[in-house]
């Protein structure tokens, strides 16, 4: 009968133990701010109701000083959260946070919130599992797993609080406000390559104008599998990763651009050889240029731009002596840029060639008539010596 009376007492013991440990955690000092601890915690395994979460964590102001001495904000915005895609879909604050019931939260073992950051994003896993396994194979996880806690991970892209929906539901397609975007998503760690990017000619049309068939960071890197951009291969295959845009007739004719770039680049004496390179050796960076060489990489500007345009001789020269260390004032005169030589654009090549192509046939082509109507000579004259 004793035994069955204690075990009557064991859900109020429980709960009294519960709003004591609760108490005892608005008392100690390092919470300040914190509400009343009066929700119940929910048994282990059973959904909470947000409301419980957020009873205290929508206040405002509601800080922890971590063990590290750095101050982690606990606050959540419960309107932004609602309108946020996973609010939208209703995801329940445990369905990420599996390990809270409600309070006492388990043990913290992180002692800084970027240690918060880079310990707790592994629970997108469980529902985005395809973004996820791309990641590992990320320059960023690289970094990270290499002990660089500043390397991003998805909570860094995706507030996981706050993040809204970012392709169309039905469609699955990017939409426009995610776009206009990217930049500034990778801005909070790579400021100076944005700062550059932001006046560029790809840059400036999609932050001051909205464009949206320019390249954001993403376009050229990837996202989820960014690789590292030093390397051979990707210098290698630069050509092809400008020519997805610029040799595209229809996207290009909007700005007046030639897409004869990629043919003229690979026919000319730099392209070819680094087009047979790519096939023969993907592995060693070519020494010839490849389109960032000359036009930049980040700081690409229109040619004719006053200042920095490469139509104009003086700023192509610095670019050529890089490798062509020698190479003075007339030396570009020597490259035809991307043109085909007609007669109104370089005549003399035009000419040059043209004479090529006739004398080139008129010599082979007189040859070939030499040697078979010396053959066929010979053969007459054979049979004649037989029937003699
Ligand atoms: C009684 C108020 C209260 C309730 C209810 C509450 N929390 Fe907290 N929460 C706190 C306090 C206080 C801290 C500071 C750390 C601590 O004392 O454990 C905190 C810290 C956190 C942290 C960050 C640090 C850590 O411990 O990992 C997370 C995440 C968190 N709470 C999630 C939740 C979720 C999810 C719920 C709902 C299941 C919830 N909280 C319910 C008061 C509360
Ligand atoms: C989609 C998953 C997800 C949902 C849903 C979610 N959280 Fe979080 N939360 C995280 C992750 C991941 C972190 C780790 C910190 C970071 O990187 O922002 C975090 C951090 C926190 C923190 C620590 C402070 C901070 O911002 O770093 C608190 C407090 C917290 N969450 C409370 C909540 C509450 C309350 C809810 C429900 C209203 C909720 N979370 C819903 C994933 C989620
Ligand atoms: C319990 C499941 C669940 C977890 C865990 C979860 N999410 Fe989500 N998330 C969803 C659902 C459902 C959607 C809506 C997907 C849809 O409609 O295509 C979504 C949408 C998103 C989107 C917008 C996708 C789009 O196409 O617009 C992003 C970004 C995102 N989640 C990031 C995260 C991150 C980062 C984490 C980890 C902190 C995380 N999610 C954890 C369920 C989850
Ligand atoms: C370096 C920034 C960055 C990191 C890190 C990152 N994302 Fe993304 N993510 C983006 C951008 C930008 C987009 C939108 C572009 C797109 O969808 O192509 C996106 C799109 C998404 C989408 C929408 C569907 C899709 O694939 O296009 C989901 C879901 C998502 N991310 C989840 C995650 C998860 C989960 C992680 C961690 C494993 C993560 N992301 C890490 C930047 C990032
Ligand atoms: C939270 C900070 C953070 C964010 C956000 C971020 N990155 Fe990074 N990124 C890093 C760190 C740290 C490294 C590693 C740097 C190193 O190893 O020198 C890195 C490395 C890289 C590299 C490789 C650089 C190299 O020299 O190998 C590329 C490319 C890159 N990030 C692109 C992006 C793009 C594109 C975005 C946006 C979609 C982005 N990053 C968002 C922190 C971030
Ligand atoms: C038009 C294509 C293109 C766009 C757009 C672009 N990049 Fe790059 N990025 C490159 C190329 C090519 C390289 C390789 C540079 C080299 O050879 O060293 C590179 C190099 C990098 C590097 C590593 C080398 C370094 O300079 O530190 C980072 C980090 C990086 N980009 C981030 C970004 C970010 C962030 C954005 C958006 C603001 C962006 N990129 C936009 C093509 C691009
Ligand atoms: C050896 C230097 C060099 C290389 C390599 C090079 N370009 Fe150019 N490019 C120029 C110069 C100089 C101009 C301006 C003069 C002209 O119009 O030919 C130009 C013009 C352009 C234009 C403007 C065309 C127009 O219609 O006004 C585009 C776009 C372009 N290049 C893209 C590329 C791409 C893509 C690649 C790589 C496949 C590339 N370039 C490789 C030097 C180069
Ligand atoms: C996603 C498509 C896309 C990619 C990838 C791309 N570009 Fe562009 N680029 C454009 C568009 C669109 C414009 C026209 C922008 C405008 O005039 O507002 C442009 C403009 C230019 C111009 C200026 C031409 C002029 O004088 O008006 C140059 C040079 C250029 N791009 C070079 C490059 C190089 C080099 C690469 C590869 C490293 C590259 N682009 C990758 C879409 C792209
Ligand atoms: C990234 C390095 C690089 C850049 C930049 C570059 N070149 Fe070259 N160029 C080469 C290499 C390597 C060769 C081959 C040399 C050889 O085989 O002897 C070459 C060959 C040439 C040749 C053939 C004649 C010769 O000297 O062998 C001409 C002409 C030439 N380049 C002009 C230019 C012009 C004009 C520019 C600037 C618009 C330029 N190059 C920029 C690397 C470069």
């Amino acid at each position: 009968m004793r035994r069955l009376r204690i075990a009557h007492a064991l859900p109020f013991l429980a709960g009294l133990v519960l709003v004591a440990l609760a108490l005892a955690g608005y008392l100690s000092g390092t919470v300040r701010a914190a509400p009343q601890a009066n929700q119940a915690a929910a048994p282990a395994g059973q959904q909470v109701d947000n409301s419980t979460c957020l009873f205290c964590h929508s206040k405002a102001d509601f800080t922890l000083t971590m063990s590290g001495g750095e101050t982690l904000l606990l606050t959540i915005d419960e309107e932004k959260f609602s309108k946020s895609v996973h609010g939208e879909e209703e995801i329940a604050c445990t369905s990420c946070h599996t390990d809270f019931t409600g309070f006492p939260h388990p043990e913290l073992k992180a002692s800084s919130p970027r240690e918060i950051a880079t310990t707790y994003y592994t629970t997108c896993q469980q529902c985005h599992s395809e973004q996820y396994s791309k990641v590992l194979d990320s320059v960023h996880q690289t970094a990270l797993a290499g002990g660089n806690l500043n390397a991003a991970v998805c909570t860094d892209c995706h507030n996981p609080h706050e993040q809204t929906r970012l392709t169309n539901k039905d469609t699955g397609e990017l939409l426009i406000t995610a776009k206009l975007h990217i930049p500034q998503t990778c801005a909070k760690c790579h400021s100076g390559i944005y700062d550059t990017y932001k006046y560029s000619v790809h840059g400036a049309a999609l932050t001051e104008l909205g464009n949206l068939d320019v390249p954001t960071c993403i376009d050229c890197h990837g996202v989820h599998n960014i690789q590292d951009p030093t390397t051979a291969q990707f210098r290698n295959e630069t050509p092809q990763l400008c020519a997805k845009c610029h040799a595209n007739d229809t996207l290009m004719r909007a700005y007046g651009l030639s897409t004869n770039i990629l043919n003229t680049y690979v026919s000319d004496f730099h392209g070819t050889t680094v087009t047979l390179f790519e096939k023969n050796s993907p592995d060693q960076p070519t020494n010839k240029p490849v389109c960032t060489d000359c036009h930049g990489i980040h700081d690409i500007s229109k040619v004719d731009n006053p200042q920095t345009g490469i139509a104009l001789k003086n700023n192509l020269l610095i670019k050529c002596q890089r490798c062509h260390p020698d190479a003075t004032s007339n030396f570009p005169d020597a490259w035809m840029s991307h043109y085909v030589a007609s007669p109104d654009k370089y005549p003399l090549v035009y000419n040059v060639n043209l004479f090529y192509k006739f004398l080139i046939p008129g010599i082979l082509g007189g040859m070939g008539v030499f040697v078979i109507s010396d053959i066929v000579r010979r053969l007459i004259e054979r049979r004649k010596g037989a029937a003699h």
